[in-house]
């Protein structure tokens, strides 16, 4: 049938599903055990009448919506014609969930679309997590078992021409709205097909909103403001979630309208408002294992493009090596993102992936490479009570022997937990009046503009005693 026709956002004024938290009773669950049998035999029923009337040619040609309601149509006629009648409330939810398997991607629409959730995970049939609002929590929803959990795989990868099975068990794909999705499937997956979607934000958030939701102060944002404009090289580091993509297309939105920049992604996510863009995409191998273009050859190739900035969406693996020497040979301004759980770690990280992208370059001369190239590492996080923070802006200032020195300019410091499990912090300034970038600043004319914003950002003092 219709396979592969997914619609996304719908705005369909379906009743949300309801979301309890991890902790739920044996007895409910086994009440909606027993109601789950009698809907899936009930939806089993249907589906086989439904395939016999279905016109699956038709279905083909005609536009999702209107194939969505053909299908509620003949559904609801199959079920009023039965000879023991089906609950009014469940024939909405066989009809929906039947439709939805049809067209769509089964279980997972409702989740899809909403915009609240920012995460959902999938650990096999019947634990279906979702992230909201920071906090992750257990779902209702789920799948009728492993084949039909896997089935619903198999459709979200075939759109981009891939396939998961037995043989090609791990697969990256990306839903037509944007999301991002990872799928791991049995035999390395031990209870069941493993599906992560990172759901696409259509609004992206602005740094004014990262102000107000907390994550940075006023004064922390116009140290970000001025770090871009001064085309500063850039790297933004984080754990997993915690907010780096989208801090960098919020710092992306300071470079000039006149620049030339390229962007280069595992899956296209920033939304740069500039006109003069190219934006790269890396490719996975096909089914034959041929083709793949990782992100090394992009970001190589894009220093052939003449760029004013190289944009990197996740630095990873030997594509650090040509960042660092975009940025070190006219490139200022360069962004990227790594994985790393503080600033000193992130700078690490890229020293070993240098090393292990096969330069056999002595340690102190990858860091002095290191220390050359890059001027401001900005670190998220994502606190325990599902916040998310700006935790540190740190500038690398040069070499004291073979190790390289950097300075916080402001770093987030956890005070305590109000009585809901907040987590009670502020930003804070290190003292630093005149940072190394400064002469930059002013050649961009920021130097009042600097002054004013660390100035108000050292009026919160940090605690000497911890460092980044
Ligand atoms: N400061 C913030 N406050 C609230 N929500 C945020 C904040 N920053 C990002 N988010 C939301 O958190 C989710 C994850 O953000 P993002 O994709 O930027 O993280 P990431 O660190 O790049 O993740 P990954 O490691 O998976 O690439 C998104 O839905 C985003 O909208
Ligand atoms: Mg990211």
């Amino acid at each position: 049938m219709a396979f592969g026709r997914a619609v996304f956002g719908k705005t369909e004024n379906r009743k949300s599903p309801d979301v309890h938290l991890v902790s739920s009773s044996a007895t409910k669950a086994d009440q909606s055990d027993k109601s789950d049998d009698l809907f899936y035999e009930l939806k089993e029923e249907l589906r086989r009448s439904l395939i016999e009337i279905v016109d699956a040619q038709h279905l083909q040609e005609i536009d999702v919506q209107q194939a969505r309601q053909e299908i509620a149509r003949l559904a609801r006629e199959i079920l009023v014609r039965r000879s023991e009648p089906v609950p009014g409330a469940m024939v909405n939810r066989i009809v929906d969930s039947l439709v939805d398997d049809v067209v769509g991607f089964g279980p997972l629409e409702p989740l899809l679309a909403r915009d609240d959730i920012t995460d959902i995970m999938v650990n096999g049939p019947r634990n279906v997590f979702i992230e909201v609002g920071g906090k992750v929590a257990r779902s209702e929803i789920r799948f009728k078992d492993s084949e039909h959990l896997l089935n619903v795989c198999q459709r979200i990868v075939s759109m981009v021409g891939r396939r998961v099975d037995e043989s090609s068990p791990i697969c990256d794909a990306r839903l037509l709205d944007g999301s991002r999705v990872n799928v791991i499937a049995p035999p390395l997956a031990l209870d069941g097909a493993v599906l992560t979607i990172r759901k696409f934000k259509k609004d992206k958030l602005t740094l004014a909103d990262l102000v107000n939701f907390r994550s940075i102060t006023p004064s922390g944002a116009e140290l970000l403001r001025i770090i871009s404009k001064s085309r500063c090289n850039l790297i933004v580091s984080g754990g997993t979630g915690s907010g780096k993509t989208t801090l960098l297309n919020c710092l992306t939105g300071f470079i000039e309208h006149s620049e030339r920049i390229v962007t280069c992604e595992d899956a296209a996510e920033l939304q740069l408002q500039q006109q003069h863009v190219v934006r790269l995409e890396t490719r996975p191998a096909n089914l034959e294992g041929e083709g793949e273009i990782v992100m090394r050859d992009l970001v190589k190739n894009c220093l052939r493009m003449r760029p004013d900035r190289i944009v990197v969406g996740e630095v990873r693996g030997g594509e650090a090596f040509d960042l660092l020497q975009a940025m070190n040979t006219g490139h200022d301004g360069s962004m990227g993102t790594v994985h790393a759980n503080s600033p000193r770690e992130a700078l690490r990280r890229i020293e070993t992936m240098v090393v292990g992208a096969g330069f056999s370059l002595p340690a102190a001369n990858i860091r002095e490479m290191i220390a050359g190239s890059i001027d401001v590492v900005v670190q998220t996080a994502r606190l325990r009570d599902g916040r998310r923070v700006i935790s540190a802006i740190t500038e690398v200032v040069g070499m004291e022997e073979d190790t390289i020195v950097t300075q916080d300019l402001l770093r987030f410091e956890i005070d305590g937990e109000d009585q809901n499990g907040s987590i009670i912090g502020r930003h804070a300034g290190t003292g630093i009046g005149v940072p190394k970038f400064s002469s930059r600043a002013s050649y961009f004319n920021e130097t009042d503009a600097l002054a004013t914003a660390l100035a108000d950002i050292n009026s919160v003092a940090a605690d000497q005693s911890k460092s980044s």
